[in-house]
C-alpha cells in the first residue's frame, strides 16, 4: 500500500490510503457478511481510508439510510478498530422522511442539522471524534456563512477533525472556504467528486440543477485543486460502478460523444502492454495523475477488491500516461 497525507493541521491531518474504500451498499445490498470479509481484506493490505454517509443506503431499503453507518460501527467494535483507520462520513442528503429522497426532501445544512446529524453518526460509527466530515450536497436555502460556522463548531469542540465537500459547485466551495478563511475558521480540505477516465458531457442538467451535473470534476475544479495543492481530491465511482468492463452495466447517455470510444481504446492498449486490467489501469492513471487522486472504489466481493488493490503497485510510465492524457 501507499499513502498521502490529507489535512494542513498536525492536529487533524491524515495520512491516508491512496485507495479509499467506499462502504455505501454495505449493511444493505451487500450484507453483513460480505461486507466485512471485504473490510477486513482492505485493512490487511494496508488499506486505511474508508467513506460512508449517514444517509446510506436509503434508496436500497426505503429508510432514511444510515445501515451502512451501524455496519461499520459494529465492524469497528468488533475488530478493536482505532485511530489507524481514517472513516470519512457526510451529512446534508438524508432524507428527512423514510420513502423520499434528498433532491426535495433533505436535512440540509442548517446549524442544527448539522450538529444533529454529526451526533447520530458518532453515535452509529462509535467514534468520540469524526476523522472526516462531508457536507454532501448543496442547500441553497441555508446562507453559507451559517453551514460554514456549523461545521467550525464541531471542529472546535473535538466532534470533527477534517472538513470535506462533495457535489457543491467550485465557486460555492471557494467562497465557503473564504468565509471560513477570513473568519479564522477550519475550512473544507477534502474534495469528493465523481471522477474517472471516461469523460463525462458537461452539457446535460443535472439531477439537483438544470445548470448540469455538479458533483462531477471538470477542469473548473482541476484548475482550482492545481491552485490549491493543500486540498485533496478524492474521485468517488472511479470504475464507473464496473462499466469499463461488463456488458451487464452499460454507461450511460452522459458517455455518447465521440471522445469515449477513443479513449477506451488507449484503455485497453495500455492494459493489453501492462498485464493489468482496464478497471487497474483507471484507478493508478487517477493515483499517479499530476494532480494526485485518491480513488474511492466500491466492492461487492473480495475478488474485485483485490483487483483494486493491486492497480496502487501499477506504474504507468510517462510514454504510457502521455497517450492516456492526449487521447480525446
Ligand atoms: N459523494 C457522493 O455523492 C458519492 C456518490 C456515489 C458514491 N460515493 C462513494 O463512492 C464509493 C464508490 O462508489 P461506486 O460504488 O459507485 O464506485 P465504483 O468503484 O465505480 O463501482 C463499484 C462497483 O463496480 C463493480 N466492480 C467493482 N470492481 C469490479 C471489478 N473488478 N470487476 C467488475 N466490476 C467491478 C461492482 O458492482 P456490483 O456490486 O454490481 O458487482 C462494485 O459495486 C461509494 O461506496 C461511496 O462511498 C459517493
Amino acid at each position: 500500500m501507499k499513502y498521502r497525507v490529507i489535512g494542513q493541521d498536525p492536529k487533524t491531518r491524515r495520512n491516508v490510503s491512496v485507495l479509499s474504500l467506499g462502504a455505501m451498499l454495505f449493511g444493505t445490498a451487500t450484507d453483513e457478511p460480505t461486507s466485512f470479509a471485504i473490510l477486513d481484506r482492505y485493512v490487511e493490505a494496508g488499506g486505511t481510508f474508508i467513506d460512508t454517509s449517514n444517509n446510506y443506503a436509503f434508496w436500497v431499503t426505503g429508510s432514511r439510510g444510515g445501515e451502512s453507518e451501524v455496519l461499520l460501527g459494529r465492524w469497528r467494535r468488533s475488530r478493536g478498530v482505532g485511530d489507524e483507520i481514517t472513516i470519512a462520513t457526510k451529512l446534508g442528503a438524508r432524507p428527512l422522511a423514510p420513502g423520499t429522497g434528498y433532491v426535495d426532501n433533505a436535512e440540509g445544512l442548517s446549524i442544527k442539522a448539522i450538529r444533529e446529524a454529526a451526533e447520530r453518526s458518532r453515535e452509529q460509527l462509535g467514534m468520540d471524534t469524526l476523522d472526516l466530515l462531508y457536507a454532501h450536497i448543496e442547500d441553497s436555502a441555508v446562507p453559507l456563512q451559517e453551514t460554514v460556522e456549523g461545521f467550525a463548531e464541531l471542529v472546535a469542540d473535538g466532534t470533527v477533525g477534517l472538513l470535506g465537500v462533495s457535489n457543491h459547485w467550485m465557486w460555492k466551495v471557494e467562497r465557503a472556504r473564504n468565509i471560513a478563511r477570513v473568519a479564522g475558521l477550519p475550512g473544507y480540505e477534502v474534495l469528493q467528486y465523481q471522477h474517472s477516465y471516461l469523460r463525462k458531457r458537461a452539457d446535460l442538467p443535472g439531477q439537483l440543477s438544470p445548470d448540469g451535473d455538479q458533483g462531477v470534476v471538470g477542469g473548473d475544479m482541476l484548475s482550482y485543486v492545481r491552485d490549491a495543492p493543500e486540498l485533496a481530491l478524492v474521485a468517488y465511482s472511479p470504475l464507473l460502478a464496473g462499466a469499463y468492463v461488463r456488458a451487464d452495466k452499460p454507461l450511460g447517455p452522459e458517455f455518447d460523444h465521440a471522445g469515449t470510444p477513443v479513449r477506451q481504446a488507449v484503455l485497453r492498449e495500455i492494459a493489453g502492454e501492462t498485464g493489468a486490467t482496464v478497471n487497474q489501469v483507471v484507478l493508478a492513471w487517477l493515483i499517479g495523475a499530476e494532480i494526485p487522486v485518491i480513488p474511492l472504489v466500491g466492492a461487492s466481493s473480495v475478488a474485485q477488491l483485490d483487483e483494486s488493490l493491486a492497480a496502487v503497485d501499477l506504474e504507468l510510465t510517462t510514454e504510457q500516461r502521455t497517450r492516456l492524457d492526449a487521447a480525446r
